[in-house]
């Protein structure tokens, strides 16, 4: 983008019930706010004395430009604030973990005691396969308990975990094995999905022919009869535990030890592993999760990630436990047996937060009105999206017919470097739909030109951070340059890779990403406003636009749409939605070419995946494609 831009905002927005914000663990946002920002480490060090340490710190923050410190010299393990804290005390049977398979029919409940008993126990085991401090361990699993245990095993002793989403094939599964020299895989016959299996270890199978790292595999075995190991290198994990001992000391762990490596597929180049630590990382995920989603002790939090995100770490495993809330997890689609599942299993277990993603929610929206409907949804009181831009459409949607327009809809923006959330519109303030509002209290956000001047209301720029936070990441794993590049594009501040907007009360709007951004006929365009601006007509279910290149005004915009249940194509379709578009945004963001499809490609988390789209289309080579589901 060679130059900042103008956006037309949206006015509207919703005024949340007073009792919510009375009640809120920031009943006053402008004022927390003012609080950080007179003084950050004060602020942070508050935070971070709520969580167990073993040695406290000397200085909550050392910023050598672009290189953080948080919580120096501390000690502790993550693991004692998310399990032996609430065992210890009035959690003890309180459930950790509510897990229910595909469908709803199996259920697992572990009590954060028992929880606690699993992990410790899992530690051992892994101890017993030579695993130590510091040594990688990849897991790669379905959304099953085990999944979580082997996550916190690892971090019990100190070994750094490399979660792998289980919906990944052999080859992205092998060059992060390889990238990060995994020791030992953590993996299970078979994950379950749409009723069918997913042969998971058969998988891992074929992607171990190349990763001579790793020397041993735990695999669980779900299905019966058993399927047979392989003696030298597998081992069961039930035997595993069989074998090992019950009792295991959490390893004091410096604050700057790494805690996980994530990978992130940049829009080019190979994925990179995203390295957090175990101090900063704990103080965000534990803060974030309990003030935006105002967590309380009652509560029953459902966040429909699988841990194989960044999602799933901060917001199913380390923030929820570290807060000792009951966590469902349901393994999955959301969709299946029926379009109801997902709002049959809020209303049986009473869910009252749940956290999803637009692209989940727009799917919902497709299947109707009447599924949601069916299903007393009273418990819920807080909803919560993430991962793109949460059009106005879906907004009003999920407020309405899911929220009963009662609830309030925190949009969190922030990413897989980020480690937990950045901006967000805390609960009580004014909601904006299309806007996820502004920074978070301990985080410094803002839109700024090219050289780092904020840019006037109105007018996008780049969304940066300006401020070391406590859980960004510390590095890319063995890439200082790529790590570096983050800090580097635009002076002082982290550069996200996102357009954005704020209007004049400082909301933010996140536009889509930059590499997204097509240029009309001199005019910058961004994807989420032209699919915003389809997505609000009734016919339309999802949408996803691409630049083509055109003679007259350098770019083009093709927008591929899927359709509403039982909405047929019809000659005046396109036209129709033309209009529909040149009525919102204007002449210049028409599609010129609209086609329709059946489904669109998103990553594997549910990211429209533009660059297949436009590769597609204009006969080109898509790049690195290891993230496209299906
Ligand atoms: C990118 C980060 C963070 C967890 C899931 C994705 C987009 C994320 C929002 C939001 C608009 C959003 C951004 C960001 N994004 N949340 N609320 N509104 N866009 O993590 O895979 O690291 O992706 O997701 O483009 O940069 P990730």
């Amino acid at each position: 983008m060679e130059e900042t831009f103008a956006v037309k905002l949206e006015k509207k927005r919703y005024l949340p019930d007073p009792r919510c914000r009375a009640a809120a663990r920031v009943p006053d946002y402008p004022r927390a706010y003012r609080e950080f920002m007179r003084d950050p480490e004060g602020f942070w060090d508050r935070v971070a004395r709520e969580l167990v340490w073993f040695k406290p710190w000397d200085q909550v923050r050392e910023w050598n430009y672009p290189y953080a410190k948080w919580f120096v010299n501390g000690q502790l393990n993550i693991t004692a604030s998310c399990l032996d804290r609430h065992a210890a005390g009035d959690r003890k049977d309180k459930p950790a973990i509510i897990w229910r398979g595909e469908g709803g029919e199996e259920e697992r409940v572990f009590t954060y005691d028992g929880l606690r008993r699993e992990v410790m126990r899992f530690a051992n085991g892994l101890k017993l396969l030579g695993v130590g401090k510091g040594d990688r361990v990849c897991i790669y699993m379905p959304l099953v308990p085990e999944q979580v245990v082997a996550m916190l095993a690892c971090a019990r002793i100190g070994a750094v975990h490399s979660v792998v989403f289980g919906g990944f094939g052999p080859d992205a599964l092998a060059t992060r094995i390889n990238d990060a020299a995994a020791k030992v895989l953590i993996t299970a016959d078979v994950a379950y999905r749409r009723g069918k299996t997913v042969p998971l270890r058969e998988i891992a199978l074929e992607a171990l022919a190349r990763t001579p790292c790793v020397e041993r595999v735990v695999v669980l075995r779900r299905e019966h009869p058993k399927v047979d190991l392989d003696p030298d290198r597998e081992v069961d994990y039930a035997d595993l535990m069989a074998a090992a001992a019950p009792s295991s000391p959490a390893e004091a762990m410096d604050a700057e030890d790494p805690l996980f490596i994530l990978y992130t597929s940049g829009s080019t180049g190979a994925p990179k592993g995203i390295v957090h630590t175990c101090g900063g990382y704990a103080v965000g995920a534990y803060y974030t999760t309990k003030c935006v989603f105002d967590i309380k002790e009652s509560d029953v939090y459902w966040c429909t990630a699988d841990p194989g995100w960044i999602t799933g770490h901060s917001y199913v495993v380390y923030g929820p436990l570290a807060v000792g809330t009951t966590v469902v997890i349901v393994e999955g689609a959301p969709d299946h047996p029926d379009p109801g599942a997902c709002w049959r299993q809020v209303r049986d277990l009473g869910v009252t937060v749940f956290y999803t993603a637009p692209t989940a929610i727009r799917m919902f929206m497709r299947y109707g009105d009447r599924w949601p409907a069916k299903y007393d949804l009273s418990t819920l009181r807080v909803l919560g999206s993430v991962g793109e831009p949460l059009n106005p459409e879906a907004f009003e949607w999920y407020y309405h017919r899911i929220g009963g327009g009662r609830c309030p809809i925190v949009d969190t923006w922030w990413q897989t470097e980020t480690g937990m959330h950045m901006a967000t519109t805390m609960i009580g303030e004014a909601m904006k739909p299309g806007f996820v509002g502004k920074a978070v209290p301990g985080a410094v956000v803002d839109v700024v030109d090219r050289t780092g001047r904020p840019v006037p209301p109105g007018t996008g720029g780049f969304l940066v951070v300006r401020e070391p936070w406590p859980a960004m990441l510390r590095g890319v794993h063995g890439n200082d340059e790529r790590y570096r590049a983050y800090w580097n594009t635009i002076p002082g501040c982290y550069t996200a890779g996102d357009l954005a907007v704020k209007d004049e009360d400082g909301y933010i709007m996140v536009l889509g990403r930059a590499d997204d951004l097509i240029v009309v006929a001199g005019h910058n365009i961004g994807t989420a406003e032209v699919e915003s601006a389809l997505v609000s007509h009734d016919a339309v279910a999802e949408a996803a636009v691409i630049g083509k290149p055109d003679p007259l005004k350098g770019n083009a915009i093709k927008a591929f749409v899927t359709l509403r249940a039982g909405v047929i194509p019809d000659d005046g379709l396109s036209g129709e939605l033309a209009r529909h578009v040149k009525k919102s945004l204007g002449p210049v963001a028409v599609p010129a070419e609209i086609e329709y499809v059946d489904r669109l490609p998103k990553t594997r988390s549910g990211k429209i995946m533009r660059r297949v789209l436009r590769a597609r289309e204009l006969g080109m080579d898509p790049g690195d494609i290891s993230t496209l589901e299906e």
